[in-house]
């Protein structure tokens, strides 16, 4: 056997290892950032060191500061998990190595990327003749879209910002909902269109945009325009009336992007559907595979109704990156040389199938319908937020000191993992569900342990 069949062998056999071990394993990480730091750590030896030897050291020194994202009682952030098949995809890329530049880079990571941009936007309910980026996350999906949406709106107010920048630009203003996510503000903020240009439109209690109040705040105005929509508030999932800010957004002329992150897999569900209603009428969508999609990181993907602005935006041409004939995958993402994405989604689309799909998006809003049921039928429990996808906010004895030390506790206690957050002035657990690896029993075993925390801080739940 040669020594890199060997290699790969052992990194497989400890990757199916590890796999077969994860309900076992802890949630949160047993080691601190300076344990890791020191364990990985040291200098820069001069010498070489044997292939096998460095595996074996850096999961020796890494498994510790391990987070359990890959177990199904993970509910922090929203993290999905990776499954096996789009894993063992993305390891065949990364043996592969394969840029994912162009169709003379690699024509088989650009036909990957194509078909399974194909299958995502009819999953996803978008339009056809659209382009399709992929990118890190929903973070470059975002500031992709709104570079497209930047380049779309100045041009047709004769501006070239491409030739000609922003200094003497006309003013674009950006419209966004009060409870948008952090990424619309770096996404402007690396635009040069900088926060300043935001006009926030108010939203109702469950963070959805108010469309009343976008029509009045779009007609208030005159110039360029850009509505930044979301589908599934990163706290309570709530998805905003797409439908009626498609119609303001039409009336006014403005740019409609949706940052749809993880709410916009709800189209790909016959059961949640009906919560992205007039999503495919926006101009630009920006959403993730790491996350409901259950690919490895990274993986986000940028669609465009208008594939000419797109591309102004972001494609480049010299004299030494031939072309093929057509588009090339790197005219509708931010950076060159690229990480070959498209695998592991064709391999998860695959493997799954559009059942599949359907019911990833179902059972994770089962779960989080389980858990608002089981935890809110206890006293002193309140349950903040319209479960109406896959995201749960806890509130215990309406205080913020006994919810903030519950979370606190259910971390160190290690059956689960969550985080914490603030919910509109009032601190809150916060629950997601969006690995495929969650099942009924997970969600019994860390509401237990939830109350068991609850019990021991809150009065009346002792
Ligand atoms: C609505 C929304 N937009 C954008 C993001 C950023 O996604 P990423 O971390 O993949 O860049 C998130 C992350 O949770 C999100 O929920």
């Amino acid at each position: 056997m040669s020594d890199v069949h060997d290699l790969f062998r052992r990194a497989a056999d400890y990757a199916a290892q590890f796999h077969d071990t994860l309900d076992d394993r802890p949630v949160g990480p047993p080691a601190s950032f300076d344990d890791l730091v020191q364990a990985l750590g040291g200098p820069l030896a001069d010498e070489e060191h044997g292939d096998a030897d460095v595996i074996s050291e850096l999961i020796a020194a890494a498994e510790p500061g391990l987070v359990g994202s890959q177990t199904g009682r993970y509910f922090g952030f929203v993290f999905g998990s990776a499954m096996p098949a789009a894993v063992a995809a993305d390891w065949v890329a990364s043996a592969w190595d394969q840029n994912a530049f162009s169709v003379v880079t690699s024509p088989a990571a650009a036909a990957a990327e194509q078909v399974a941009a194909g299958w995502l936007a009819e999953l996803l309910g978008l339009p056809d003749g659209g382009s399709c980026g992929f990118v890190t996350g929903a973070q470059g999906a975002n500031t992709t879209a709104l570079a497209a949406a930047r380049q779309h709106v100045l041009a047709r107010a004769g501006w070239d910002v491409g030739r000609d920048g922003l200094h003497g630009a006309p003013p674009i203003r950006v419209l966004a909902g009060v409870e948008r996510h952090v990424t619309i503000d770096r996404s402007l903020r690396l635009l040069g269109l900088g926060t300043g240009a935001l006009e926030l439109v108010p939203a109702n209690g469950q963070g959805r945009m108010r469309a009343d109040a976008l029509r009045d705040a779009l007609a208030g105005g005159t110039g360029p325009v850009i509505v930044c929509a979301q589908a599934g508030n990163v706290n309570t999932g709530a998805v905003d009336p797409l439908n009626e800010i498609a119609d303001a957004c039409a009336a006014a002329g403005a740019w409609h992007h949706v940052d749809g992150a993880f709410g916009l897999w709800a189209s790909a569900s016959p059961r949640f559907r009906h919560l992205t209603v007039g999503c495919e009428r926006a101009d630009s969508w920006a959403t993730d595979a790491h996350k409901w999609l259950n690919v490895p990181y990274d993986c986000g993907i940028v669609f465009c109704r208008h594939p000419q602005s797109h591309g102004d935006a972001m494609a480049v041409a010299a004299s030494y990156l031939q072309r093929a004939d057509g588009r090339s995958p790197s005219d509708w993402v931010p950076e060159s040389s690229r990480r070959a994405r498209g695998f592991a989604v064709w391999a998860a689309l695959r493997s799954l199938g559009r059942n599949g799909v359907a019911d990833l998006v179902d059972r994770c809003c089962d779960h989080a319908r389980a858990f608002a049921d089981l935890l809110g039928a206890e006293p002193g429990v309140e349950i903040l937020n319209d479960v109406v996808l896959n995201q749960v906010l806890v509130r215990f004895d309406d205080d913020d000191e006994t919810t903030r030390e519950v979370v606190r506790r259910v971390q160190a206690d290690g059956t689960c993992w969550l985080g914490g957050t603030d919910w509109q002035g009032r601190a809150a657990m916060r629950i997601s569900v969006s690995s495929f690896r969650t099942t009924g029993t997970d969600v019994e075993r860390s509401v237990g342990a939830i109350l068991e925390a609850a019990a021991a801080v809150s009065g009346s739940l002792r």
